[in-house]
């Protein structure tokens, strides 16, 4: 997607340096910042301190700093598997990438020719998911499509939790592919962005990339979405998942099962998409998923230079997911057919 104009993607590689490069997400809005991943140790930082963040770009970039590790030849890609998936335990798009690397090395030793193999496993991925997402994007056009003729040219108001778009992903993004499918195909839309405490990646994020596409947006605190639906100014939810369970619980950004709820209680459609990295047939249920917990400097303060917003020493519970049963979820996009 674009921003000032120029199409960018979340993380890319460049054949010209063999380097990776990502856009550190912890500078955004305000500035732009392209960040080269040349250690593997440079790719355990980037996720870890969520320079790279979203479910389907974490396991991306985990692909990628397998590469580098392989090229580094100081750790078996089994032993760099295990560290990258302690990073963030959530979203299981992390095992899943450094699995599908980890299987097409079997017990083979670190070689050059298996770090050829490894780099074109990771562009693959990262292709991969470039294509689901715009496949999601089609499929939620659809249903778009449909609210928008039902409300005779009036904008499709759309709520969305976190930030579940290109910069989640590779491009387009998971729950906002639909939404920047529709805006260029001439379907008016309009977004309710949650700002997403504690991180506020509705805020800095949601808000950045509709801005840069045109898409017109307001940004709501976390607690107004209730408020909205009873009030008919939400015709659909779109929400991304960090993991999705074989019962079809969604794991996502804390906050999300709240806005499920309030839809479930105002009759509004809660869609949630993504592509076939977040689902987890090995899990049965969304109880049985490690929910990150987080720093408690991400609630005590309004972020990390800013000022303190609790008396020092309060105790504080920062779980960074939450779980939506799947009766409250109306339908699952992940770029095939509407379930
Ligand atoms: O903690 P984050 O910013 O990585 O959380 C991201 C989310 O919860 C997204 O909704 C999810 O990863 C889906 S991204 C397409």
């Amino acid at each position: 997607m674009n921003i000032q104009g120029r199409h960018f993607t979340a993380i890319w590689y460049d054949p010209k340096t063999d380097g990776v490069r990502y856009i550190d997400q912890t500078k955004l809005p305000w500035e732009l910042v392209i960040r080269e991943m040349t250690t593997f140790a440079d790719g355990i930082r980037a996720i870890r301190d969520m320079e790279v963040r979203g479910a389907p770009l974490i396991g991306v970039t985990a692909a990628l700093a397998m590469y580098i590790g392989v090229k580094e030849g100081e750790q078996s890609p089994a032993e760099m598997a295990v560290l990258l998936n302690a990073t963030r335990p959530t979203a299981v798009n992390l095992a899943y990438a450094t699995d599908q690397m980890l299987r097409i090395c079997g017990t083979e030793k670190l070689s050059a020719g298996l770090a050829s193999r490894f780099l074109q496993r990771a562009l693959e991925l990262r292709e991969e998911e470039i294509t689901r997402c715009r496949m999601i994007g089609e499929q939620g056009l659809s249903l778009i499509s449909e609210i928008a003729e039902r409300k005779g040219g009036e904008p499709v108001n759309i709520l969305t939790h976190c930030n579940a778009g290109w910069l989640a992903t590779v491009d387009y993004g998971t729950a906002l592919a639909p939404v920047y499918l529709a805006h260029d195909s001439g379907i008016p839309v309009h977004v309710w962005v949650d700002e997403t405490r504690p991180r506020n990646q509705g805020a800095k994020l949601t808000t950045y990339e509709l801005t840069q596409h045109g898409v017109p947006n307001t940004l709501i605190v976390d607690n107004a979405g209730g408020l909205l639906m009873q009030q008919g100014k939400v015709d659909l939810v779109l929400v991304g998942a960090d993991r999705i369970t074989a019962n079809g619980d969604v794991v996502n950004k804390v906050g999300t099962y709240l806005k499920a709820l309030a839809a479930s209680d105002n009759q509004v459609p809660f869609y949630v998409a993504a592509p076939p990295s977040t689902f987890d047939q090995q899990t049965a249920t969304g109880r049985d998923v490690p929910i990150e917990e987080r720093s408690k400097n991400e609630v005590l303060f309004t972020d990390d230079h800013g000022s303190s917003i609790a008396p020092e020493g309060t105790p504080v519970h920062n779980p960074g997911f939450d779980i939506t049963p799947a009766r409250l979820v109306t339908g699952y996009l992940d770029g095939t057919i509407l379930a």
